[in-house]
Order: structure tokens, then C-alpha cells, then sequence
């Protein structure tokens, strides 16, 4: 299964990837991660994602088409791969066929998961996630048993720095503004599905897996 997760900031897209990993074992490529962890390694690609994602605005398309060339010819991801957060412009979205085309790839389905801008803010502002591991927590929706401490591993909670509501309002104009005309790009293609995700995690999950025929 290739599948592309759709939708805006905050919109569950991380959240339902974790799920479609831990039941098809294909792997997740989130762009945000990819750069979230350059910036953390203070490599030269951390220092240009950074400044941008600090704003709220998208890093460069040709830096961004880079990092998911190089990410797609790994051989693990022949037999699957959840695109997570990419395209998020036309740009990338062609480069994506070109790229998808070259490995003689075909998309399964191109997921767009939405929600109210109020829902966004208040999931995005409530994230947290584990620093050792990963994984992701809301201090409201799916609180961890133990403030601050990770169900999972024990490891430590933070909130990403772009997690504030005055950056995720920059968030939310971009994405109207450079990745919403995606919608007609993937509907023109016959490859989209819109789902609900204001319902919760699990209801959304279903929803994800009917719209894959699985
Ligand atoms: P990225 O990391 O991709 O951030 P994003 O798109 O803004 O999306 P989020 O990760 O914030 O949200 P999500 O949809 O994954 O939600 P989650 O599942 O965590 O990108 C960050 C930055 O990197 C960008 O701003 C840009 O600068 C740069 N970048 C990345 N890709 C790029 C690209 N292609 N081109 C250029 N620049 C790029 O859920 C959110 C919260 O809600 C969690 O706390 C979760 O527990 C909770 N939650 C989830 N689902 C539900 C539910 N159904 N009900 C209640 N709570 C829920
Ligand atoms: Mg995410
Ligand atoms: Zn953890």
C-alpha cells in the first residue's frame, strides 16, 4: 500500500500513521519528522528547516523534493510507505508523480483527514510528545497516566516550539494558502478521500481503512 496522509496541521495524520505502521509494518515518512530531526542533529539541512519551521512557513520545495528522492529509493519502501505531510504544494505534488513514476510506483489512495480550525489550535497546542520515542499524547484527548512521562518507554514529554497558537494560526494560513489546492490536484486523479477527523482517534481509524478497501 502507498498511501499519502493528507489534511492540516494537527489534523490526526501522525496519529493515524502510527496505527497504519503498526498494522501493515510499511514505513512512515513525515516530512516534519525528517526535518524535526536534522534540527536536533545541527546539520546543515536542520539549519535551513529550522528557521522556517520556527515561523511556520514551509521549507523550500527543492530542498524538501531532496530529502523525499533520496527517502523513496530506499528499499523499503518497495512494498509500501505511508507519505505523511508531503506534497504539500503543486510543486511537490509533480515532483512526487515524477519521482513515483521513475520506480514504476502507483498511489493506493490519498487520504485527507479534516477538522475545524478551533479543533486544530486546541490538538495542537495540547500535543505532546515522548523525547525518547516518539510518541504522541494530547493533554485532554489521550492524556499519559503520569504527567510528563511516557506511557510507553518512560521517557520525557515536550511540546514542538511550533506548537504555540500564534505560530499554528501561520500553519493554518499556509496550508489554505499553498496546500489546499491539492484537493482538486488528487480529486482530478481519482485518488482522494476526504474523512471526518473530528470523530474520534479510533472511529477515524475505521475510517481510514474502509477508504483503503481493508
Ligand atoms: P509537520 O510536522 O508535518 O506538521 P503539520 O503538518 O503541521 O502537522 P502536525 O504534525 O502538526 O499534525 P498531525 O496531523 O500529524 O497531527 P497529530 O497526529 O500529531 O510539519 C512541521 C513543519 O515542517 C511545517 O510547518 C513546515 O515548516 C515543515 N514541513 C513539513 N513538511 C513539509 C513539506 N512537505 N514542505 C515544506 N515544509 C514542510 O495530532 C495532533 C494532536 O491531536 C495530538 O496531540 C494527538 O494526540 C491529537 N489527536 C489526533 N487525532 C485526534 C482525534 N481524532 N481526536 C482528538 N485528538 C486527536
Ligand atoms: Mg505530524
Ligand atoms: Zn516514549
Amino acid at each position: 500500500m502507498y498511501i499519502l496522509l493528507m489534511g492540516p496541521p494537527g489534523a490526526g495524520k501522525g496519529t493515524q500513521a502510527a496505527n497504519l505502521v503498526k498494522e501493515f509494518s510499511i514505513p512512515h515518512i513525515s516530512t516534519g519528522d525528517m526535518f524535526r530531526a536534522a534540527v536536533k542533529e545541527g546539520t546543515e539541512l536542520g539549519k535551513k528547516a529550522k528557521a522556517c519551521m520556527d515561523e511556520g512557513r514551509l521549507v523550500p520545495d527543492d530542498v524538501t523534493i531532496g530529502i523525499v528522492r533520496e527517502r523513496l529509493q530506499k528499499s523499503d519502501c518497495r512494498k509500501g510507505f505511508i507519505l505523511d505531510g508531503f506534497p504539500r504544494t503543486v510543486e511537490q505534488a509533480d515532483a512526487l508523480k515524477s519521482i513515483l513514476d521513475e520506480l514504476k510506483i502507483n498511489l493506493t489512495r490519498v487520504i485527507d483527514i479534516s477538522a475545524s480550525k478551533d479543533e486544530l489550535i486546541e490538538r495542537a497546542v495540547g500535543r505532546r510528545i515522548c523525547k525518547k520515542c516518539g510518541a504522541t499524547y494530547h493533554v485532554k484527548f489521550s492524556p499519559t497516566k503520569k504527567e510528563g512521562v511516557c506511557d510507553a518507554c518512560g521517557g520525557e514529554t515536550y511540546q514542538r516550539a511550533d506548537d504555540s497558537e500564534e505560530t499554528m494560526r501561520n500553519r493554518l494560513s499556509v496550508y489554505e494558502q499553498q496546500t489546499k489546492p491539492l484537493i482538486d490536484y488528487y480529486q482530478k486523479a481519482k485518488l482522494y478521500s476526504r474523512i471526518d477527523g473530528s470523530q474520534q482517534i479510533e472511529k477515524v481509524y475505521d475510517d481510514v481503512k474502509k477508504s483503503l478497501d481493508v
